[in-house]
């Protein structure tokens, strides 16, 4: 026997578990590693998967990439013939990688094509586009009123101190409108908080706010203890309109409520005052409008309150009531709703179901 020539140089080091590095010369031994290879690679039925039999079988750490590694070591006699057999190995293996992708990446097109497909003629999914509440859309057509006279709006918070709420607005200790069965007192009572029973505290806070002479509508919230029926509820809005200014007079509030009536209810629309007696107006009055879109024909209708403004209220807000006078008047957004729109139950309007606020349309 002659002597064998050194054919391997040192192993390649490997990270990994060591893999038995087949012998580039051994034809049977890289047969087996081709033919895992091939299996791996027809085993592959998605592209990850042919990833991995990739790195497994063609990676620098496959056992063919490895005995390849092997040739650059052995004797120069034996480099041509483990060349060959290694490059016919990897080219195999090489090419089964690639058709395998071709076809691979070919089903994962049709599927994406399948799953992506838009069925045009499919019925739409309709989704309920809702509408603003038509208590919103109102309140929104009475400030746009107003700002369009040039007043500005303003705005003040629900959770109130009962002097803004009553006592700035001339309301006497023992005035019944504090008593508990009209007013949510918030505890403790010491804290003299309340949920506004009206709008009118804005009028104060906007006096204090602001510079003279003021016009501003205050829309929002406000809750009485009543218990909600088809014309009550305990939570409901106002809107109140204040100007101060000097030398305002009654005649100023009627011209102003009669050409907001017109503009809310059309041009044959009027008012008329009944004197009423408020606590931080005087003279007061009630306000009623002649609706002639009345269902049922035109007629009266009770509207809200109004009056000039009471000096007392002007003093609580550190205005010289020789120099600056006014007028204040307040409305129910709910009221107005109900008989500009005929809505007969007040429940309607608090329900939320969006088949009564689709009724009114979109307007503003
Ligand atoms: N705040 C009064 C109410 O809620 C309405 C009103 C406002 C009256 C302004 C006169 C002036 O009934």
């Amino acid at each position: 026997m002659s002597e064998m020539p050194q054919k391997t140089a040192e192993m390649p080091e490997s990270t990994t578990e060591p893999t038995t590095v087949p012998d580039p010369l051994d034809e049977a031994a890289i047969g087996v590693a081709v033919q895992n290879a091939l299996a791996a690679i027809a085993a592959a039925t998605t592209l990850d998967e042919l990833k991995a039999a990739r790195l497994a079988h063609s990676g620098e750490k496959s056992p063919l990439s490895l005995a390849n590694r092997v040739i650059g070591g052995l004797a120069k006699e034996f480099k041509a013939a483990a060349g060959k057999i290694m490059g016919a190995s990897r080219g195999r293996v090489a090419k089964a990688l690639a058709a395998r992708t071709e076809v691979l990446e070919a089903e994962d097109a049709a599927r994406i094509l399948v799953e992506e497909t838009v069925d045009v003629t499919a019925a739409p999914r309709r989704r309920q586009a809702g509408a603003r509440h038509p208590l919103s859309t109102l309140q929104d057509r009475v400030c746009d009123i107003f700002v369009g006279m040039g007043w500005e709006i303003a705005e003040g918070p629900e959770l109130e101190s009962e002097w803004f709420n009553f006592d700035a607005l001339n309301f006497k200790p023992d005035h019944p409108a504090r008593e508990m069965q009209d007013t949510f007192f918030v505890e403790p009572p010491e804290a003299h908080l309340l949920l506004r029973t009206h709008t009118s505290p804005v009028q104060v806070r906007s006096l204090l706010e602001r510079e003279l002479p003021v016009y501003v509508l205050c829309p929002g919230k406000v809750f009485r203890t009543d218990e909600l029926d088809a014309t009550h509820t305990p939570v409901f809005h106002q809107f109140e309109g204040l100007a101060i200014d000097k030398k305002l007079s009654m005649a100023d509030l009627r011209g102003t409520l009669e050409h907001f009536a017109r503009q809310m209810f059309g041009e044959e629309a009027s008012i008329r005052l009944r004197p009423n007696f408020f606590p931080f107006t005087e003279p007061s009055a009630e306000l009623d409008i002649w609706h002639p879109g009345a269902k049922g024909g035109p007629r009266w209708i009770e509207w809200g309150g109004c009056g000039m403004v009471n000096p007392n209220v002007l003093r609580a807000a550190g205005i010289d009531p020789d120099e600056y006078s006014g007028f204040a008047f307040g409305m129910g957004i709910e009221r107005t709703l109900m008989f500009r729109n005929e809505v007969g139950d007040m429940h309607d309007m608090i329900e939320g179901d969006v088949r009564f606020s689709e009724h009114f349309g979109m307007e503003i």
